[in-house]
């Protein structure tokens, strides 16, 4: 079973719309490099974000999971949408802007997957490209290993979510959801998806040959650290 599988039916009602990065990503697009006309997003789900920027651009999405797609399908149908590895993908063409957002990145558990991201990011990005993206932080992965389950619920349903952080650099997050589908009767479903935290410098140092650092911020607009809840990166692909 692949992540997502069971969880995408429901993602969207356990979730936010996504307006806050949205926002953000439609700021930084303004701010450096107004004349883009395309936009791909990696690990794009449910399209959430895809739908929200807009229909003055090209929109592209790649993620693995074919429910999660699915959903994005219906809910961005003027999108392109792929299924595929973010971490080996090879579209033969390039983009203004690279998106990849809320948490997407950290679901690649090893550093090497992130690099190979990276690389993939740089081969597709046109000459002065944006690449934004945020990351859960190992200090806010360690915070959520610390606290109760997080018990929601919604349309009926219930999810109960239990972040472990054992080795400080692969969280698990334990995902059970009671679908209720009667009074007396409900259905479990199961899915535990695993997250890589990094070190922010780890990461600052991975972008630097490649990349100028336009922006990092902790997504409200202070300084990022370890400690924050995440980081967002606004970064510029540079010149051959
Ligand atoms: C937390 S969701 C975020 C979805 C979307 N970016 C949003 O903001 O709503 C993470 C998504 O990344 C996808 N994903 C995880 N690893 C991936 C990989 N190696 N290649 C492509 N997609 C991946 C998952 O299938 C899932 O849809």
């Amino acid at each position: 079973m692949t992540s997502y599988e069971t969880f995408a039916r429901f993602y969207d009602a356990v979730n936010e719309e996504p307006r806050e990065r949205i926002l953000q990503i439609l700021k930084a697009i303004s701010t450096y490099r107004p004349d883009a006309g395309s936009v791909l997003e990696l690990g794009c789900g449910t399209g959430a974000v895809l739908a929200g920027l807009g229909s003055g651009l090209s929109l592209t999405g790649i993620d693995l999971s074919k429910e999660m797609l699915a959903y994005a399908r219906r809910r961005c149908p003027h999108a392109r949408l792929i299924e595929g590895d973010i971490t080996s993908f090879s579209l033969g063409e390039k983009f203004d802007v690279i998106v990849c957002v809320y948490d997407t990145l950290n679901h690649v558990t090893t550093f090497d997957g992130w690099l190979s991201v990276f690389d993939n990011v740089r081969a597709h990005l046109n000459k002065g490209g944006l690449f934004i993206f945020d990351v859960n932080t190992v200090g806010r992965l360690r915070e959520l290993a610390e606290m109760v389950p997080w018990v929601h619920d919604f349309d009926g349903h219930t999810l109960i979510m239990d972040v472990s952080f054992d080795d400080g650099q692969i969280s698990m997050w334990d995902i059970r959801i009671f679908e209720h589908v009667s009074d007396d009767d409900f259905i479990l479903h199961h899915e535990r998806i695993p997250e890589l935290g990094v070190p922010l410098s780890r990461v600052r140092d991975a972008l630097a040959p490649y990349f100028d650092l336009l922006e990092e911020s902790d997504t409200v607009g202070g300084v990022a650290t370890d400690e924050s809840p995440r980081a967002l990166y606004v970064v510029q692909r540079k010149s051959d």
